[in-house]
């Protein structure tokens, strides 16, 4: 069961952007999630009670970006442990939910392991579902952690790429505090500049259909004092053209072992686009979205989501609610891809918590992640 909770954020406040947090009411332990289809107009909470609940609000996107895709995977299988439904079944069913980041089935598989090993070692299932929240605690924290070296790396590899500083940075999808445990991915970056006075413009993908850029990095840029411009996806060529873009960073949802890069889908053109114009093109993405477990970008499973995304504008229905207007003639066919794919030779680097990529190669992955592994 989910139900929704009027939330008072006052952006003047500011305070930091929670998109999940787990609760323990007298009602029961829940997941509270903030529900990003309603974001920037209404700022609501959604309590999740069951698997199935949060589920939907994975599907349906009131929860989603890669690393917290994980997260809230992780406190899926608790949640499951702690309302006594069976802890396999709810994994299966969370994994499943979403294809293509593969943050999900790792922090499912996280909490589930942590579960496991306590029932193995003949623990209480109360005891055990202790064990598998003090995992998604972890994970949560982790990536936390790693969102702010992430910062640290991406902001001194700017410096690198851009000298002289006054940057212009293009970004697509949302990569912020409403992904992540802490502020981000490739946003964290462009607020690592922002603060250090180094970011002249962040210029924000519009990111049809869904609006990941329109509606929510421009929410959190403008919670974040940034100045930022928002463009139709189709204007970002005349941007480059006229020399205004110095780096595009984005996030991943999947990076496979030769370097390949799923992200929200428009992420590949931009790479076209900054290679022909000379414009460094940089991934930014937590080891956990790193997949060593397939080959190339060919392997990736891209989720293909309802036409009626692209036919149909979502607007503001009654009570806080989202209909839809259509725009196409009825029966329309309609292609709607949620991510693609770009082959490494067009990545300029790839930032992890554990360092910087650079050139992208299966061999420098591999090594970083050996480096970390042994660090
Ligand atoms: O379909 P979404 O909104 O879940 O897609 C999110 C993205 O594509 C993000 O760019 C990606 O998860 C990287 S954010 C760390």
């Amino acid at each position: 069961m989910a139900d929704h909770h009027a939330l008072s954020m006052d952006a003047v406040d500011c305070p930091a952007l929670a998109a999940l947090r787990w609760d323990e009411p007298p009602e029961g332990p829940v997941i509270v999630l903030l529900d990003q289809r309603r974001l920037p107009s209404q700022e609501v909470e959604l309590v999740c009670t069951d698997v199935p609940a949060l589920v939907e609000a994975i599907r349906t996107l009131a929860v989603r970006g890669a690393p917290l895709l994980g997260i809230a995977g992780a406190y899926g299988v608790v949640l499951a442990a702690v309302r006594g439904f069976d802890a396999d079944e709810a994994a299966g069913m969370l994994a499943g939910a979403r294809p293509t980041a593969v943050n999900l089935a790792y922090g499912v598989r996280r909490a589930l392991a942590a579960y496991h090993r306590a029932v193995d070692g003949g623990l209480s299932a109360e005891r055990a579902a202790k064990a598998a929240l003090a995992e998604a605690r972890a994970l949560h924290r982790e990536d936390a952690e790693a969102s702010e070296r992430m910062a640290a790396h991406g902001l001194a590899l700017l410096e690198e790429l851009v000298p002289g500083g006054g940057y212009q940075l293009l970004t697509h999808c949302n990569t912020g505090a409403l992904v992540s445990g802490g502020e981000g991915t490739a946003f964290a970056v462009a607020a690592a500049a922002h603060r250090a006075g180094q970011l002249r413009r962040l210029w924000v993908d519009e990111t049809r259909p869904l609006l990941q850029g329109a509606r929510l990095t421009a929410y959190e840029a403008s919670r974040a004092g940034m100045a930022y411009t928002l463009l139709a996806d189709n204007a970002a060529g005349s941007l480059f053209s006229s020399g205004e873009v110095d780096a595009v960073l984005i996030g991943a949802d999947r990076v496979t072992a030769d370097g390949s890069v799923a992200n929200k889908v428009g992420s590949y053109p931009l790479a076209v686009l900054a290679r022909y114009h000379h414009v460094p093109f940089v991934v930014v993405a937590p080891s956990t979205t790193l997949d060593f477990g397939t080959a190339d970008g060919s392997g990736v499973e891209v989720e293909q989501r309802p036409g009626q995304e692209v036919t149909d504008f979502a607007v503001p229905g009654e009570a806080g609610t989202v209909a839809s207007v259509p725009v196409a003639p009825v029966g329309t066919q309609v292609y709607n891809p949620a991510f693609d794919v770009t082959p490494p030779e067009l990545v300029t680097a790839i930032v992890t918590e554990n360092g910087v990529v650079s050139p992208v190669t299966k061999v420098g992955l591999a090594q970083l992640c050996a480096r970390s592994r042994s660090g």
